[in-house]
């Protein structure tokens, strides 16, 4: 394949890139949005295999590596349960951060095309970027990952002047970079790149370890950005264009995602990518809820929701846990063909990834149009007559507004407790994701409904048709 045969691909594969991401932007076109990145990614690696810059000897190397990672790759996305999903995309961002690393060194090594004066100062300040982000990317991703799967404990861990640490680190890292640029010395270059990789390290794990409970989303988010980042800074080593635009594209989209889920959550925007996120204090344990909880059955549920005239379902991770999904959906179906009136409210983030719910009531094929955002429906719970929660916790938490020593203070949330009767599908009366009491339990027209979602669903339905 020639040069220009390999760029036009190239281009094609970064149209259906930006095609791709369009798509993702709604559950109906999120299928199609798939599809053209995954062309877009077949025509980019054949353009990369067939292209003028890989031997004969290097197509051999890269179909092996492709058949064993792809290999791994296809087995984790077969064994991977939805609700691990977040752990997956971080364990693939670090590996993002360790291509960049592994790359940056290999570029640094290589001396088959010695480079002189400005470009050479160039592609050192590309190898030394590229690695601190790599490395950042990498042991931050590793942090995500152990603690979303609860390798990790879910508490920040709070250095004393962890701010002034950072900031030396930062310090270090920029006067050995000014120096590794000018450097002829490869022997203490390497020693520079070495040094640097391991503060980077360091920084990747200390920014992550101090982020804990409900936080943990934006950090997902922006180590997806970083990895786009890192991307894109290989891209650059390797004189890629595909993959800087394809880096650029990661980081930025990863970037806005971080911003909305920052607005989501109250959270500066600022603190979080500078890695200085929540305040240096004790995270505070907030005020223990008082009153008496009331539970009942899944027959008194339906005997609720069978007198409604305005039903708001409202999902969290433990629907996605039971898998409660498709029984929601004949429920919802049962209502409506009574005359009742069902919507959803999703709250940016609920379950464990971004679209989590939507992801779960599409597969269920729920109709999208009574499937309505927090901002959408906030203000309709004083109209409802039921609000149903179906295994969420921290996203319908009155106490990150009315209690500014709750630990989720400020996380705006869905005001489910406006509605005339509140009833809430958990097992126990366990905390969230945020370790957090929900005074929500104990208000006087909520009912708890114990049980495991997809059992209790079970039953309710059960007795609406019978
Ligand atoms: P959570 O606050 O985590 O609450 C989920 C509740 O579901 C738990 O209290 C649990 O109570 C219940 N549950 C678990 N399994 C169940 C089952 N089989 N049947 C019935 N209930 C079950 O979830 P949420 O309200 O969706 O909020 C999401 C939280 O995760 C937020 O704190 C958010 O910041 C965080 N987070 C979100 C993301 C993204 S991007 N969405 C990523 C990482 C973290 P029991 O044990 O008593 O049943």
């Amino acid at each position: 394949m020639t040069e220009s045969l390999a760029t036009v691909a190239y281009l094609g594969a970064a149209i259906l890139f930006i095609l791709s991401l369009g798509g993702l932007s709604h559950p109906e076109t999120a299928r199609r949005g798939n599809l053209l990145g995954m062309l877009g990614m077949g025509l980019a690696v054949l353009a990369t295999i067939f292209g003028p810059r890989v031997s004969q000897s290097g197509v051999v190397a890269i179909v092996i590596a492709l058949v064993l990672g792809g290999g791994i790759g296809l087995y984790a996305a077969k064994r991977v349960k939805m609700t691990q999903m977040p752990e997956l995309v971080a364990l693939m961002h670090s590996l993002v951060g360790l291509a960049a690393c592994l790359v940056g060194f290999a570029s640094y090594v290589d001396t088959s095309h010695p480079l002189q004066g400005a470009e050479k100062a160039i592609h050192a300040a590309e190898i030394y970027i590229g690695i601190l982000i790599g490395a950042v990317t990498f042991s931050g991703s590793l942090v995500a990952f152990g603690k979303l799967n609860g390798r990790i404990g879910g508490k920040p861990l709070l250095l004393p002047g962890r701010h002034l640490l950072n900031l030396l680190g930062l310090v270090v890292v920029v006067v050995l970079g000014c120096w590794f640029v000018q450097s002829a010395s490869l022997g203490l270059g390497m020693l520079a790149l070495l040094v640097m990789t391991a503060i980077a390290l360091l920084f990747g794990l200390h920014m992550v370890m101090a982020i804990g409970g409900a936080d943990m989303p934006v950090v997902v988010s922006m180590l997806n950005s970083y990895s786009g980042w890192a991307a894109a800074a290989t891209g650059f080593m390797l004189g890629n264009d595909l993959l800087i635009v394809t880096g650029a594209l990661v980081g930025s989209s990863g970037a806005i995602l971080s911003y909305i889920m920052c607005q989501a959550m109250n959270r500066s925007f600022i603190s979080v990518i500078a890695g200085g996120f929540g305040s240096g204090a004790p995270v505070a344990a907030g005020q223990a809820p008082q009153g008496e909880v009331v539970a009942i059955s899944a027959a008194e549920t339906a005997e609720m929701l069978r007198e409604a005239k305005r039903v708001v379902i409202v999902p969290g991770y433990g629907m996605a846990v039971a898998q409660a999904q498709h029984t929601v959906n004949e429920i919802t179906r049962t209502l409506r063909e009574r005359g009742v009136e069902v919507r959803f409210a999703i709250h940016p983030v609920a379950g464990r990834m971004p679209g989590h719910m939507n992801v779960l009531l599409a597969e269920a094929k729920l109709p999208y149009d009574i499937v309505l955002e927090m901002d959408e429906i906030n203000d309709d719970f004083p109209d409802t007559d039921v609000a149903m929660v179906i295994g969420a916790n921290d996203i319908v938490n009155p106490a990150a507004q009315d209690d500014p020593s709750s630990p989720i203070a400020g996380m705006p949330v869905l005001k489910v407790w406006k509605a005339r009767q509140s009833i809430v599908m958990k097992r126990s009366m366990a905390t969230g994701y945020a370790g957090v009491d929900n005074p929500l339990f104990y208000k006087d027209n909520n009912r708890m409904l114990f049980g495991d979602a997809k059992q209790m669903l079970d039953e309710v339905l059960a007795t609406l048709k019978s």
